[in-house]
């Protein structure tokens, strides 16, 4: 038999498993890590949605799928699908992507706080308690790779925007960053990725699914987003941004924060021996 190609290089594939994968960029993830031989567990609230999938999918590619529903802002759905994965023996893939955008802004008076909170549990707990979960078995087999669902939101913070979205995408990027550097520190092989994309179409803009061009380019489809991710498995970049239109927005806003007075540094280091001398 000839090993099926996929972007791991092995000749096994073991299983995905993937949060909000009835839609957008995780519905993406299935179907190409189903089409590299990847069994899967698909996890979202709407079930139709992933039974469809999963019936598609083990049609089109002879593989197993597994489906999970819950909300993974709720504990109990969270702690159901963390269970499960602990017992995943071959995990090789976990995409923490469920997520979502809201238009409330925190500061209004009349904003709801339920729903920053649900987004600070979906976006960091969930995630990093799936993490937790999944790098127990990553870590025996030495092998596995986590892809975060981060956002360049996570890299950029105007003052225009939703506080609550940049700054949960930021934990997801600093932890990710964090957790890896301590993997590397252990020598594991295990790899994380903190997939950083620019606007994308999915339903996350509604149910047109289609998002507006970013500052510099865009918007992508879900399929390239993936496709950067899983190239992104071979080379060593822990955050991932993806394509040259979202670098150069990250980098734009860089240049300018570093550069603003009253931003990030209040004192002049190169008065102080701070800055080595040149
Ligand atoms: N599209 C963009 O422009 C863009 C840019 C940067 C980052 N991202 C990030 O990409 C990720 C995927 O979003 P998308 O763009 O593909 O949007 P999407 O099509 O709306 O997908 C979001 C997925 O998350 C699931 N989900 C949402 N809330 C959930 C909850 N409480 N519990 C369980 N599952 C939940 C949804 O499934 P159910 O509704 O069935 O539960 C759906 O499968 C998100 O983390 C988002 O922040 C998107």
């Amino acid at each position: 038999m000839t090993a099926k190609i996929n972007f791991m290089d092995v000749e096994e594939p073991g299983i995905a498993v993937i949060t909000g994968a009835s839609s957008g960029i995780g519905e993406s993830f299935a179907r190409i890590l189903s089409s590299q031989g990847f069994d899967l567990v698909i996890t979202a609230r709407r079930k139709n949605r992933l039974e469809s999938l999963a019936a598609e999918l083990k049609q089109k590619h002879g593989i197993n799928v597994e489906i999970i529903t819950g909300d993974l802002s709720q504990p109990e759905s969270l702690e159901e699908i963390a269970s499960y994965i602990e017992t995943i023996n071959n995990l090789d893939v976990l995409v923490n992507n469920a997520g979502f955008g809201t238009t409330e802004n925190f500061i209004s008076k009349n904003s709801d706080i339920n729903i920053f909170m649900k987004m600070i549990n979906l976006h960091c707990g969930a995630t990093a308690r799936l993490m937790h979960a999944a790098l127990k078995n990553m870590q025996n087999n030495d092998r596995g790779v986590i892809f975060n669902i981060s956002s360049i939101a996570s890299l950029i913070l105007y003052g225009s925007r939703e506080p609550m979205y940049h700054s949960t995408k930021a934990f997801v990027s600093a932890f990710t960053e964090m957790v890896q550097l301590k993997l590397n520190f252990i020598k594991s092989k295990v790899k994380l990725k903190s997939i950083c994309p620019g606007n994308t179409h999915s339903e996350i803009w509604g149910e047109s699914a289609t998002a507006a061009p970013g500052k510099f380019g865009g918007p992508m489809h879900p399929e390239e987003v993936v496709d950067i991710a899983l190239n992104s498995y071979k080379n060593r970049d822990i955050i991932v941004i993806t394509g040259d239109h979202n670098i150069e927005e990250v980098v734009e806003w860089r240049e300018v924060a570093y550069n603003k007075p009253g931003r990030y540094f209040s004192r002049d280091f190169s008065k102080t021996g701070f800055v080595k001398n040149k």
